[in-house]
């Protein structure tokens, strides 16, 4: 068993989801693209078929060219379950590497290559605090059953949480199947932590007039027995990358480019989802790219390095960035930077594991429950 590193440093970790947060030694830092690839390639080399380099769509270009396997976070978590390799290098944010930390198997090890990538929208509900709501939102209608559904963007302990009170977990890509599974065993769902995403998908399945936004930093501004009325209840989490997208930004690309089509995440705001032609997880947006006509233009409402690589991957098509210079990257998926990449990678050629992700396992076991009912809907 290779021996894990874990040197702790003397700095605020409150941000941060993992206490065992490495700095890059001073020989990783300026090193150069051409002698960076070369390195990895000898250590890909090396570890041949115990290592398994997972990329999310979002990662920037010098990651996602090492990876193995690049999709959005439902098929990657498929793809860690089904993984032999022994290590699996998670290019993604830390929920996305706990998540497949729960479902693969105990001999398998899955690394981050830099712990600070910690996604905002996924620290807007701590367990501790879903749990108050929910003590209060189940007091207020005590005759209905809630059945708690969490967006993959959270962390172990609420997905733990969900399943220990009858609920799952979904993605962007399945967020429609897992309401119809959570409203055929419950009367209501409670969604977390990403409001747009709740609000649209309950679009989706006809219950946009029975929503409620539950605001957990307005403990005045709440009305538990408001909010239990409704069949949707919405906690008040967003992504600042898809929240700066606006109404305008559709109409505006409209007018300036009159073919182009749009296509958005649906952690967009409702508004932009409603003036977009395609609405999907990142997987849909590459699907989308990819079937599209040579000479079509699309704009691209997500975060700004996937409308890069559909750019680059697909030069017969224009691809535009929904707002210009305005689309953001996401801060959490940049932390993960291939000078990282080539140290964990080297770390694991000499037997040592750096920024391993381990969920702690009373929360795994539970976790897992809601990661598999989400694989099964
Ligand atoms: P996908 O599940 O669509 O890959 O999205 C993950 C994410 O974090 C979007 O911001
Ligand atoms: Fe989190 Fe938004 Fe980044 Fe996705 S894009 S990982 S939701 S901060």
């Amino acid at each position: 068993m290779a021996q894990m590193e874990t040197i702790g440093l003397e700095t605020d970790l409150s941000l941060f989801k993992y206490d065992n947060l490495e700095q890059l030694p001073p020989g990783y830092r300026d090193l150069d693209e051409a002698a960076r690839t070369e390195r990895i390639g000898s250590a890909l080399d090396e570890l041949g078929d115990d290592v398994l380099i997972l990329g999310h769509n979002y990662q920037r270009r010098e990651i996602v060219e090492h990876a193995d396997f690049i999709g959005d976070s439902y098929a990657l978590s498929k793809r860690a379950a089904e993984a032999d390799a022994s290590h699996i290098v998670f290019c993604g944010v830390t929920f996305m590497a706990e998540s497949a930390d729960i479902i693969t198997d105990d001999d398998q090890t899955v690394l981050l290559p830099s712990m600070e990538a910690s996604c905002p929208m996924a620290g807007m509900a701590e367990a501790l605090q879903v749990d108050a709501a929910w003590a209060e939102l189940t007091a207020a209608d005590p005759d209905s059953e809630i059945v708690p559904i969490t967006y993959m963007n959270s962390y172990a302990d609420l997905k733990a949480f969900c399943a220990e009170q009858g609920g799952l977990v979904c993605t962007s890509s399945n967020a429609h199947r897992a309401f119809e599974w959570a409203l055929e065993r419950g009367d209501k769902v409670l969604f977390l932590p990403d409001k747009h995403l709740g609000e649209n998908t309950a679009h989706r399945v006809g219950l946009e007039d029975s929503t409620a936004e539950w605001d957990p930093w307005d403990p005045e501004g709440k009305d538990p027995e408001e909010v239990a009325d409704s069949e949707v209840i919405l906690w008040d989490g967003y992504c600042q990358v898809h929240e700066r997208f606006r109404e305008d930004h559709v109409t505006g690309v409209r007018e300036a480019h009159p073919d182009a089509q749009v296509v958005v995440h649906p952690e967009c705001r409702r508004e932009v989802v409603e003036a977009a032609d395609v609405v999907g997880s990142t997987s849909t947006i590459c699907e989308t790219i990819e079937e599209a006509e040579a000479g079509e233009t699309w704009a691209i409402g997500t975060e700004i390095h996937l409308a890069e690589h559909l750019a680059r991957w697909h030069p017969e098509i224009e691809v535009l960035p929904l707002c210009g210079d305005a689309c953001m990257d996401c801060n959490a998926m940049r932390q993960v930077d291939p000078n990282y990449l080539t140290w964990v990678l080297e770390g694991l050629t000499e037997g040592t594991e750096r920024n391993a992700v381990e969920v702690a396992p009373q929360e795994k076991e539970l976790a897992r429950v809601a990661l598999d009912r989400m694989l099964e809907v």
